[in-house]
């Protein structure tokens, strides 16, 4: 027996250094991580059990007989992460560049399948030169395979990509389908077409980095979620954002020790607005002081900056916050920032994580771009992504609520919870310049001084609508709360909460205007 012991220690022994040495040495000059260093800093220590570290490909073509590397160039398996359990994928770039093998995707699909049996986030490290050249059109079915898994995965259990090295042509859309991708300053890159063939199409020169880097998709396409640093930075983030999720949809997500008996008053709070409304502030002030700690993990930080997306603890519990942000444009919504809000809520609602919103919009973003490019459309993906969700939804008029982003910003109407808002909140059908030249337009031209008319129309107008008691009137709005009490009436409402229960007509499933 010993003797047979000893030869599953050789076996074992051979898997652990994937390409071998000269090609770990590689893979550190560029400035990244072996695909085995990149596991243990990202899991609990101690935790990772490996499976399939004997697999082999099955190719024959082009030499391939006689180059086998044990694991073929992925490791996967189940760890935990914060003491939950989670299964993950690790491309090896030192074997055959970590390109996807038949076999390679066997494994990748085997632990996909697993964790969606015993409902447990998957997160896929990747770094990998595409489809196996060598394999051809059996390469392309694994990948296909694995789409497949990560739609059908897809709001069951949460996923997660981080983005390591190259990813390119179809290999994006694995990362794409998933919940949440990262990736790395000047080492990762994503793209369709890489730089050469964009210069024979299009005749443009373009670097990887400026192509398909990480700064490019996190403020450009919108692709990456989250933009590091380093390697290690992105895998201590993936860490902290599973500190937010559940391990699956029927899970809520951990709950944190809280005094809840403590009442805190922000008094902060009540100088924040500034006197004039068309002055710009920083809602992630308001975020901060709202927040337990101050720690807001923001999503797509630096895409569509006029609205804010990110997890936070609030009394112990974690929500998700949706705000619009004032000192970025107004805080207006267009397209971008409905789409990036909408894609947010609808994973908060997959994943029972109760949603905050913080309202400062002064509408839609006119114009001939915003329309010929479909703010119609994507404004209607985040009405939507509201209007379906069904987790406790709690919202806070800070300042403006205007026109259809009033009713958007997840309104009483569209199955808000509670909707407070504070005595600055402004609840119209648009803003007070444009609707007194609509409403008294014959009044104001008629005028013996025109200029004088405007200015007492203005401030009739003001008086009346721009103040959140004529929604509280109606029930619109539940209360009209000091800002400094804010803290604590979210924190009663998200208890209170805890045990809604509501579900949308049965369907196949709805048609998201996409
Ligand atoms: C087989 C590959 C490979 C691949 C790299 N290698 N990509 N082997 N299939 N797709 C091998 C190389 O031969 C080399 O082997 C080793 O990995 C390291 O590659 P290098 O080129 O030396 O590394 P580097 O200079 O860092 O360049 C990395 C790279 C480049 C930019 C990724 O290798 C490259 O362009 N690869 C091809 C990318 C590609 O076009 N893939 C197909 C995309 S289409 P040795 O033995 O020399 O160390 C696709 C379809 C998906 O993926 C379909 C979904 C629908």
């Amino acid at each position: 027996m010993q003797k047979k012991i000893d030869e599953l220690k050789l076996k074992r022994n051979a898997a652990q250094s994937g390409g071998g040495e000269d090609k770990i040495k590689a893979q550190h000059d560029k400035g990244k991580l072996f695909a085995r260093e990149r596991i243990e800093l990202l899991v609990d220590e101690g935790s990772f059990e490996e499976i399939d570290a004997f697999v082999k490909h099955r190719s024959k073509d082009f030499g391939l007989d006689k180059v086998h590397y044990p694991g073929d160039g992925v490791i996967t398996g189940f760890a935990k992460i914060n003491g939950k359990p989670i299964a993950l994928f690790s491309q090896d770039f030192t074997v055959l560049g970590g390109s996807l093998s038949e076999a390679n995707a066997e494994k990748i699909c085997k632990i996909m399948r697993t964790a969606m049996k015993i409902g447990v986030p998957v997160i896929g490290l990747n770094d990998s030169g595409g489809a196996r050249i060598q394999e051809g059109v059996v390469s392309l079915g694994g990948y296909a395979d694995i789409f497949l898994l990560n739609t059908l995965a897809s709001g069951v259990i949460p996923q997660i990509s981080v983005i390591l090295g190259p990813c390119a042509g179809g290999a994006v859309y694995s990362p794409a389908i998933t919940d949440f991708v990262f990736m790395v300053k000047n080492t990762s890159y994503m793209f369709v077409t890489g730089p050469n063939v964009v210069k024979t199409v299009t005749h443009e020169d373009v670097s990887f980095e400026d192509l398909g880097g990480a700064e490019t998709h996190a403020s450009k396409s919108g692709v990456a979620h989250f933009v590091c640093e380093n390697e290690v930075e992105a895998l201590m983030e993936v860490r902290k954002l599973l500190d937010y999720l559940p391990q699956n949809f029927m899970d809520r997500p951990s709950e944190f020790a809280f005094d809840n008996t403590k009442s805190e008053l922000i008094e902060k709070l009540n100088e924040i607005i500034p006197d004039n409304s068309n002055k710009p502030y920083d809602m992630r002030e308001i975020i901060n002081l709202l927040v337990d700690g101050g720690e807001f993990l923001e999503v797509h930080q630096h895409y569509a900056e006029n609205i804010l997306t990110g997890f936070a603890h609030i009394g112990g519990m974690s929500i998700g916050i949706v705000a619009n942000q004032p000192a970025v444009l107004a805080g207006v919504l267009d397209i971008n920032a409905s789409v990036k809000g909408a894609r947010f809520v609808r994973f908060c609602d997959a994943f029972n994580i109760p949603l905050l919103v913080l309202e400062d919009v002064p509408g839609f973003l006119p114009g001939t771009e915003q329309e010929w490019n479909g703010i119609i459309r994507h404004g209607a993906k985040l009405l939507y992504a509201f209007c379906e969700a069904t987790v406790p939804k709690v919202t806070v008029i800070t300042r403006k609520a205007y026109g259809g982003a009033y009713d958007v910003m997840n309104s009483k109407h569209i199955r808000g919870d509670f909707n407070f808002a504070w005595p600055s909140a402004e609840i119209a059908v648009m803003g007070p310049k444009g609707a007194v030249e609509i409403i008294f337009k014959r009044e104001i031209s008629s005028a013996e001084n025109p200029e004088e008319k405007l200015n007492e129309k203005l401030s009739e107008y003001v008086e009346k609508f721009a103040n959140p008691f004529i929604a509280a009137e109606r029930g619109y709005i539940d209360d009209v709360i000091e800002p400094s009490e804010t803290r604590v009436k979210l924190i009663q409402a998200f208890i209170l909460l805890k045990n809604k229960a509501d579900r949308n007509p049965k369907k196949k499933h709805g048609n998201i205007p996409l």
